[in-house]
């Protein structure tokens, strides 16, 4: 069988330029399936600037690994999974894949990583409501990352003013309505006006437009106008100058959530906790949020109980920029690092 396969073919530190960095090879592959292997056709592949890092840890003839959502087509007798089932779990920009669906160690990682267990989707979660493909976005990793930070470890109280930085993503958007839900005040960054009006839309108060390599002294102007009385949750995936003023308007008893920090992954802008004295006098809380420790099918069920049903309600809204094709998969991802006000919400691509 044809198995088509977006290899890297070399590696390359800051935005990835695809054309250099990834080529699709075609695999003939035998089929015979071990009594624990499944066949699965890869029926959407997510695409994420985390991907960057990923990649660089990726061994040069190696397929990009990624988060995707399958179809099982083969399965040996003691699978996990049946022929028919849809899963969701990291089987990379693949066309198919042949795998036990197990936990697996990320092997050539520079952070240790796991990649968990194939999760079974149950058809009777999704409808026109929330599509199959919101498996990947609002509820999948992202979806969890979301809820899991405001009901594990963020207590929003009325009135707080919370801040998200990088907020146009799945995380960005479903924190900052679920904490206006609670009666926050919530302001976010982005990288383009057109980016401003779409925050806006979604409720919040105000936005600061935000691009790496701004001023610190208009970065600290603008925050200053959109948080006049400080900031009491921070929501951080930027990290670099814009986390490094917010360290000093941080309220007492103020909490920080970090998600990523674009600014050392993708810029290699290596800031580092020297403004640790910000956060001894208000009693700043900060925690790293790795959401694979909420993924267990509880939290699932309580993700699609919970944040699930406020958007069927239409209480929470969530986006997704769909691509289309295997052959575009690099395009996609390029276009996250390019052309980021062309993204709303998870972008994904169709195979
Ligand atoms: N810690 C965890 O467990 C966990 C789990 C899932 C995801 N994450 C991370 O959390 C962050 C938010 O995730 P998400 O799915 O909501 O969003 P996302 O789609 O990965 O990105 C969120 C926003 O970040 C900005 N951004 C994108 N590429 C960037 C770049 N190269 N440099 C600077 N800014 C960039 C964009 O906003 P603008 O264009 O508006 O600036 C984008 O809308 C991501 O970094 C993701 O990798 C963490």
């Amino acid at each position: 069988m044809k198995v088509e396969e977006w290899v890297v073919r070399e590696h390359v530190e800051g935005a990835p330029d695809v054309a250099r960095v990834y080529e699709k090879i075609v695999k003939d592959v035998d089929l015979e399936l071990a009594e624990n292997e499944m066949l699965l056709e890869t029926l959407y592949v997510s695409v994420d600037p985390y991907l960057q890092g990923i990649c660089l840890d990726t061994p040069v003839g190696e397929h990009q690994g990624a988060d995707s959502i399958m179809r099982v087509i083969g399965a040996g007798p003691n699978a996990m999974y049946e022929i028919g089932d849809i899963v969701e779990g990291f089987g990379g920009w693949r066309s198919h894949v042949i795998n036990t669906g197990e936990e697996a160690l990320w092997r050539t990682g520079t952070f240790p990583m796991v990649f968990p267990r194939y999760r079974k989707l149950d058809p009777h979660d999704y409808d026109e409501g929330l599509p199959i493909a919101t498996a990947l976005g609002v509820m999948g990793g992202p979806g969890m990352t979301a809820w899991g930070t405001l009901t594990k470890f963020m207590t929003i109280n009325s009135g707080d003013t919370v801040l998200i930085s990088g907020a146009t993503g799945t995380i960005g958007t479903i924190i900052g309505q679920m904490a206006k839900h609670k009666g926050a005040r919530v302001v976010g960054t982005t990288s383009s006006p057109e980016k401003e009006s779409y925050l806006r839309g979604l409720g919040f108060d105000d936005v600061v437009v935000y691009r790496s390599g701004d001023e610190a002294d208009a970065v600290r102007e603008a925050l200053l106008q959109a948080v006049p009385h400080g900031v009491d949750k921070y929501v951080d995936s930027m990290g670099g100058p814009i986390t490094d003023v917010v360290f000093s308007m941080l309220n007492i008893n103020s909490q920080v959530a970090v998600c990523w920090q674009y600014a050392t992954t993708v810029g290699a802008d290596y800031v580092g906790p020297r403004l640790l004295p910000y956060i001894m006098f208000p009693r700043t809380t900060i925690r790293g949020i790795f959401s694979i420790e909420w993924f267990t099918d509880e939290n699932w069920e309580a993700l699609h109980a919970d944040l699930g049903a406020m958007v069927r309600r239409g209480e929470i809204a969530y986006d997704q920029t769909i691509h289309d094709g295997f052959d575009n998969i690099p395009a996609a991802y390029q276009s996250l690092f390019v052309n980021r006000a062309a993204s709303r919400g998870k972008v994904l691509v169709k195979l």
